[in-house]
């Protein structure tokens, strides 16, 4: 499977969020990991319809939406109306996961499932066929610059012998926490999209994606 690099711009300068999201792009990244946070889930507020669409503007790479939101099939046309290739959203914040993965799909984006680190893998049971991807949270979300949660290692192995066993292709996504130290582990155990916030907005981006994308060569 591909390894993919997804800078998470919730760690970036909004002052000059365009600039740092083509420096990014020609750097090498390969999607734009997008956080929405709706201060109900989680404590946060971080940014919505608005900043995205005038960041289509700086990109033609895929805009990776993850959601933290309650009930995101409110938000569903409207984020893929503003330039949204890609929607994750939350086990825990839907009532109907399979029809949302569904409305996904229909709006013609790829469907992601997210879970946090205490939510077990069997919310996934009776949804793979309808998720393109699963983000395995390595942090609880809400914040970036937290440290990686260890257990995840063993939930992304396990995650990615259920797929093989079942032969699918699904991505694994993994969230929180992703610095040159812990890469190497989660791809080990399996993970194939990547994102990081500090560890490439922290600093010089250029070099920074350059040197995790050699490392998921
Ligand atoms: C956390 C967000 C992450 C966060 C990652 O709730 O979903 O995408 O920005 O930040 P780092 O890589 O700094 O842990
Ligand atoms: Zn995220």
């Amino acid at each position: 499977m591909k390894n993919l690099l997804a800078p998470s711009i919730l760690a970036a300068d909004f002052c000059v969020l365009g600039e740092q999201i083509r420096e990014a792009d020609e750097a090498g990244a390969d999607y734009i990991h997008i956080d929405v946070m709706d201060g109900m889930f989680v404590p946060s507020i971080s940014f919505g319809m608005p900043v995205v669409s005038s960041i289509r503007r700086a990109t033609g790479k895929l805009f990776d939406v993850h959601m933290m939101v309650q009930d995101p099939e409110r938000y569903l046309k409207d984020f893929a109306a503003c330039g949204a290739d890609s929607i994750t959203v939350h086990a825990e914040c839907c009532r109907h996961l399979d029809r949302t993965l569904q409305e996904i799909r229909e709006l013609g984006l790829r469907a992601g499932v997210a879970l946090n680190p205490a939510t077990p893998l069997s919310y996934l049971d009776y949804v793979l066929d309808k998720t393109d991807m699963v983000l395995l949270m390595t942090v609880n979300p809400g914040f970036g610059g937290q440290a990686f949660i260890e257990s995840s290692l063993e939930k992304i192995r396990t995650l990615r012998q259920r797929l093989d066993a079942q032969g699918l292709e699904t991505d694994i996504e993994v969230d929180g926490g992703i610095n040159r130290k812990t890469l190497p582990r989660v791809l080990e155990a399996g993970a194939n999209v990547i994102v990081a916030g500090s560890a490439v907005f922290g600093g010089d981006i250029c070099k920074n994606v350059k040197e995790l994308k050699e490392m998921m060569k």
